[in-house]
């Protein structure tokens, strides 16, 4: 664990601007420095870097993030290694970690370069061998492939050989091979290839590295698919193939298609859906979500039409509800049973799969209202309570509040209640806590009402950390999510003696329950280029204007309550506490 004050202080050393120069030179360009995306092609420069708010973001990708989050992102590096390259960079010993870990950290990512070598070698020598196999082309033709798209992925094949790679790793004793999860070593330390005679499909990270291989045997076998096993460079629940090859088509649609098949994804491509990724033999995960979140606006998934395509759906949908963000969208698409991505594509043609996409795929919420309904038997009462009760701890998971409320809404209409009798039927939100004050959250909420300025406020201060001093919660108040996080991030910026940047504001919440909300208002945030320049005199009084309609907001809301408690339950219910403050808060509302 790495100290968060540790973590502060390094990025009010680093200049995020340095940092990125190091790899990727830039341009001065007004306030800001500006260059060519390094995590997808473009020609004209979108890639910004602003020193003030020590962010940089790419209008392009929508790629964004800290110095730090820079490093990992680039280098392929977990956080903890990218915190000590960046420290080692400036000289800062990091705590708790010896100079041995040190030389440990540098010796780790010397190594990852190293692999990647490895695995680009590896890969170039099987799209070597595909052309003097004419038994894979021939499959690869059987199966539809133009010689083009198999450029374009960089098919290969890995002949059907115990020490193939032999002739292209003269050391075949070498370690890295095994750790690169190429060579494979038996009890008896005999090393031979992992993949022989199998058409390769090599898998590339964002920048573009290869991390991994699929391969597939020609024709029956088992398994049909080999895969790389986790190795320092690739781990599955993070990685995507053929995201790297679909940037640019998916920039363009503003949409990603997941499938689960690399065949899947190769054959799209050879029909011009370019935007398609497929997960790599593992359910879909929140990390997945994510990633794709910062490449497009709406995900479609298309799995198989089987049972084992429905279930990978509904995991997909399970783990994609603490990702959703509003002004995201969500589809799923089921074909017919008979069909894959792949035969479906081929036997109809691209206009029809488009069209499917566009007439016949669900909205996250039918597909989520749809699936539990066909659960229970919806016209009695206990069906409705059992889907109450199946839906409830899903719908705590979503944070984004204009979603989430469409969602409770369907249900609440199905189920024949209002929408705060359903919020009631599921038991109060639970309680988000973090920084040093643990503050309340609201047992029935406003939180309509409020949460519209508060995400508002919060995206201000979020990029105007100096403007931390207007923010003035009371602790005693129910605060909804929104709320809770922009007294903590309030709160954070006061602590420093000097105002945090945006950059360090952001990573202070990491590992916290805000992580998740601040993303989703960070990563609207940075689509308006405008809020890379400085800000203007007239946010600033909006800022303050909107601090004070919280509280306002807050206090009736407090109020509303405990007047409530009172009518129902008798002024003896409220503690002296809470008497104290009604009584304060009706003179307040009197004058
Ligand atoms: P499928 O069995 O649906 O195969 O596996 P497919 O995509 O239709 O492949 P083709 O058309 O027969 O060539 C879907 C995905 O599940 C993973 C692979 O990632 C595959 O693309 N898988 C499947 C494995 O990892 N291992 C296997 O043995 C099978
Ligand atoms: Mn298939």
């Amino acid at each position: 664990m790495i100290p968060q004050d540790f973590v502060d202080q390094l990025l009010s050393r680093v200049d995020i601007v340095d940092v990125v120069d190091r790899y990727v030179p830039l341009k001065k360009a007004g306030q800001n420095y500006l260059a060519c995306c390094p995590f997808h092609k473009e020609k004209s420069p979108s890639f910004t870097v602003s020193p003030t708010k020590q962010f940089y973001h790419c209008f392009g990708c929508g790629a964004h993030g800290s110095a730090i989050g820079f490093v990992m992102e680039y280098q392929g590096l977990g956080f903890v290694d990218a915190v000590r390259l960046l420290a080692e960079g400036i000289g800062l010993p990091v705590p708790e970690v010896r100079s041995a870990n040190l030389q440990a950290s540098r010796q780790a990512r010397e190594r990852q370069t190293s692999l990647e070598d490895l695995m680009e070698q590896a890969a170039r020598h099987y799209k070597q061998m595909l052309k003097q196999a004419p038994e894979a082309v021939a499959y690869l033709k059987g199966r539809g492939l133009t010689g083009e798209v198999a450029a374009r992925f960089g098919l290969g094949y890995a002949p059907d050989d115990w020490q193939g790679l032999q002739t292209i790793f003269p050391n075949y004793l070498d370690d890295r091979l095994v750790e690169a999860g190429l060579v494979i070593e038996n009890e008896e330390k005999r090393r031979y290839d992992r993949f022989r005679g199998r058409v390769m499909f090599p898998i590339r990270n964002q920048r573009g590295a290869v991390i991994a291989f699929g391969g597939r045997v020609l024709g029956k076998g088992e398994p049909k698919y080999l895969n790389s096993p986790e190795t320092p460079l690739f781990e599955k629940g993070r990685e995507l193939y053929g995201l790297y090859e679909a940037r640019q088509a998916i920039r363009e649609r503003n949409r990603v298609l997941v499938v689960e098949g690399y065949m899947d994804v190769v054959a799209l491509a050879q029909y011009g859906v370019g935007y398609a990724v497929a997960t790599l033999g593992t359910a879909t995960t929140g990390e997945h979500v994510r990633k794709l979140m910062r490449h497009a606006d709406a995900i479609y998934f298309c799995f198989d039409g089987d049972a084992a395509g429905r279930k990978a759906a509904w995991r997909a949908l399970e783990n994609s509800l603490p990702q959703l963000a509003d002004g995201k969208a969500l589809y799923f698409l089921f074909l017919p049973s008979e069909h894959d991505p792949d035969s479906f594509v081929r036997a109809l043609g691209p206009e029809a799969f488009e069209r499917s996409l566009d007439d016949e795929a669900l909205p996250l919420s039918s597909y989520f209202v749809r699936e539990l309904v066909s659960r229970v038997d919806i016209e009695a009462a206990e069906g409705k309570a059992d889907l109450v009760r199946m839906a409830a701890p899903l719908l705590a998971q979503v944070q984004a509040p204009a979603l989430g409320f469409m969602l409770r809404k369907r249900l609440a209409e199905i189920v024949g209640v209002e929408v705060d009798e359903l919020d009631q039927m599921m038991g109060a939100p639970r309680p988000q806590r973090s920084g040093r004050r643990s503050y309340r959250l609201p047992e029935h909420s406003e939180r309509l009402a409020v949460t519209p300025i508060a995400k508002r406020q919060l995206r201000w201060l979020l990029m105007n950390p100096q403007w931390a001093v207007d923010v003035n919660l009371p602790e005693s108040a129910p605060l909804t999510d929104d709320m809770a996080c922009l007294a903590t991030l309030a709160e954070k910026a006061r602590e420093s003696e000097t105002p945090p940047t945006p950059a360090q504001l952001v990573e202070s919440l990491r590992g916290t329950p805000y992580e998740g909300l601040v993303a989703t208002v960070l990563q609207n945030a940075m689509q308006d280029p405008e809020e890379f320049n400085s800000p203007t005199d007239e946010a600033r009084q909006q800022f303050s204007e909107g601090n004070r309609k919280l509280l306002d907001l807050l206090r009736t809301a407090q109020l509303e309550e405990l007047k409530r408690k009172e009518r129902h339950e008798g002024l003896s219910a409220l503690t002296p506490e809470e008497r104290r403050l009604l009584l304060a808060l009706l003179s307040r509302d009197g004058g």
